[in-house]
């Protein structure tokens, strides 16, 4: 059986996401990202749990202390991180030309993070910035696999298997919040 939306919530209690939302998120939301957040909503009922709102204001203001201008997004589904990357960027900022990026945001397949890590070493340039959404997968990198649906069991190994992987790249220096459903900062070291 699918999981209930509120099962989904790493925080203590649904009320303390809502709490966040209301109190913090939502006054700050930016009137574009909130209308995309409302019709993603509508349309998509359930599947609006890919919105990232408590995310984004974080990421946002991550983007402008470091002045990123190149960004690059994988996973896309209705754009609502990536229409808050391009909001936090300068007006000469760029969001696809190729070169050295300055931030990438991973929210794609899950099986092939690891892979896009390598890549997207190349394309950040040193002191540069990789976020990867879902590191803690519902809360379900602790808990057995039975507890998952099996539909996102898969998932929950590549995750615990990235975790690993990136704890021992000596490449980047790393930061593993709870924010959202986990959210793993990569900062290039060389
Ligand atoms: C969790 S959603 C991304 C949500 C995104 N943060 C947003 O606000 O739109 C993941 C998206 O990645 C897409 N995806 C899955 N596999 C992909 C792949 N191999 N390459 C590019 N996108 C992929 C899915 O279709 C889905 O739309």
């Amino acid at each position: 059986m699918a999981p209930e939306k509120d099962e989904m919530i790493i925080l203590k209690t649904p009320a303390l996401l809502k709490y966040i939302l209301e109190t913090s998120c939502y006054p700050r939301e930016h009137e574009q990202l909130k209308q995309l957040r409302e019709a993603t909503v509508e349309k998509y009922q359930f599947w609006s749990i890919m919105n990232v709102p408590v995310d984004g204001l974080f990421l946002s203001m991550l983007l402008k202390i470091m002045n990123a201008k190149k960004t690059r997004e994988l996973g896309v589904f209705t754009g609502y991180s990536l229409l808050t990357t391009a909001l936090a960027l300068p007006l000469d900022g760029k969001g696809e030309e190729e070169g050295s990026f300055d931030f990438a945001f991973v929210d794609a397949n899950k099986d092939k993070y690891m892979e896009y890590h390598e890549l997207l070493l190349k394309l950040v340039k040193v002191g540069g910035m990789i976020a990867y959404d879902n590191t803690l997968w519902f809360g379900s990198v602790v808990e057995p696999k039975e507890k998952l649906d099996e539909k996102a069991r898969p998932n929950r190994k590549h995750i615990l298997e990235l975790n690993s992987f990136l704890a021992a790249d000596s490449c980047i220096e790393l930061a593993h919040l709870s924010v959202g459903d986990g959210l793993t900062l990569c900062r290039r070291l060389r």
